[in-house]
C-alpha cells in the first residue's frame, strides 16, 4: 500500500469492514503465525509504530524492528543495500522515511509487499483510513462539509484523508484554514470539485461537519515564521452539535488540552481506531 489513491473502492469498504468486526470482537488470533513483518521507521513515530506493533500481536504475527542508530546505515549502508537484507528475513515490510514517494523507488529492490506507513511530505494511507474509519461511526453517509485546519502543504495526513475522501464522496466540501505558506499543492486542489482556502475558523466552525486539525510540521520548514491557529473550547461553543474534532496526533500547541473531555473530541478514538484498521490492513494482505 503505497498510496491511498491505489486502494479500489472494494478494497477501502473490505477494510473498514473488517475492523469494525476487530473492533467489536476485541479479535485475538493466530492467522498470522506464520508470518513476519520488518518495521522500518527512519523517522520519529509513537502512534503508527506501536499501534502496528500491536495489529500483528493480536493477529499472531512477529515483528522484526529496524532502528536506523543502531544499524549499518551509520556506517555508510546504501538503502538498497539495507532493503535487500531485510528482505531476506521478513515478509511485508512496512516503512517509514523522510523522503516523498520513496516507496516506488524501495519497490525496486524487494517483491515483498510494503505498506506506507508516512513518505516525508507525501502520504499517510493507513492513518488516512484510520480517519476514515471515525468519521463513518459518526457520519456513515459522510460528512457535507470538512475544515483542514493547521498545516495543509507539508501534512500527509491531510493528503492522504483529503484523496480518499474525494474519491469516496467527490460531493464533500473541503475548507482549509492555513498560513499562505501552507496552503495546499494545485495537485491536491486540481483533483478536488468543491474547496475554499478561507483564514476565518470563526466563521466556518457555525456549519462544518468535521474539523481536522494537524500541527505545523517544524521538521519540514527552512526557518520561515507561520501562523499557528489555535482551536479550544472558546472556538468551538459556535459549532454544530455532531461536529467532531480529529488529530492524527502528535499534538502541539494548535490543540488545546481543554478539549480533551469534550464530547466533539475524538482523537483518541483516532488511536484506539488505528489498531483495529492496521490490523485490517495487514489481515487483508494475506486474503
Ligand atoms: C502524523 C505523521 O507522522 O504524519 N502522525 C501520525 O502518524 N499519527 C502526524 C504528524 O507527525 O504531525
Amino acid at each position: 500500500m503505497e498510496s491511498i489513491k491505489n486502494l479500489s473502492s472494494r478494497q477501502i469498504s473490505f477494510i473498514m469492514n473488517t475492523a469494525l468486526i476487530f473492533k467489536e470482537k476485541d479479535y485475538r488470533s493466530e492467522d498470522l503465525k506464520d508470518k513476519i513483518f520488518g518495521l522500518l521507521f527512519f523517522e520519529p513515530s509513537t502512534r503508527t509504530c506501536l499501534s502496528f506493533e500491536s495489529a500483528i500481536h493480536r493477529l499472531g504475527g512477529k515483528v522484526i524492528k529496524y532502528n536506523s542508530n543502531y544499524s549499518s546505515e551509520k556506517k555508510g549502508e546504501s538503502l538498497e543495500d539495507t532493503i535487500k537484507t531485510i528482505d531476506m528475513y521478513i515478509d511485508v515490510f512496512i516503512i517509514r522515511h523522510p523522503e516523498k514517494n520513496i516507496i516506488s523507488k524501495i519497490k525496486k529492490f524487494t517483491n515483498k509487499p510494503i505498506i506506507n506507513a508516512g513518505d516525508g511530505d507525501g502520504e499517510h494511507p493507513t492513518q488516512a483510513l484510520l480517519d476514515l474509519f471515525t468519521i463513518l461511526k459518526y457520519y456513515p453517509k459522510y460528512p457535507n462539509k470538512i475544515a483542514f485546519s493547521g498545516d495543509i502543504k507539508y501534512s500527509r495526513t491531510i493528503h492522504s484523508l483529503v484523496y480518499l475522501l474525494n474519491k469516496l464522496c467527490p460531493d464533500i466540501e473541503f475548507y482549509f484554514v492555513c498560513d499562505k505558506l501552507l496552503e495546499p499543492s494545485n495537485e491536491l486542489l486540481s483533483s478536488l470539485k468543491k474547496f475554499k482556502i478561507c483564514n476565518d475558523l470563526d466563521y466556518i466552525i457555525k456549519f462544518i461537519d468535521v474539523l481536522y486539525v494537524t500541527r505545523l510540521q517544524k521538521e519540514r520548514f527552512n526557518g520561515e515564521i507561520i501562523k499557528s491557529y489555535i482551536i479550544d473550547e472558546n472556538l468551538i461553543k459556535n459549532s454544530k452539535s455532531k461536529l467532531i474534532i480529529l488529530h492524527p496526533l502528535p499534538r502541539n500547541e494548535e490543540l488545546s488540552k481543554d478539549l480533551d473531555n469534550n464530547p466533539k473530541s475524538k482523537y483518541f478514538e483516532q488511536v484506539e481506531n488505528g489498531i483495529y484498521v492496521r490490523m485490517s490492513i495487514i489481515y487483508n494482505l494475506f486474503e
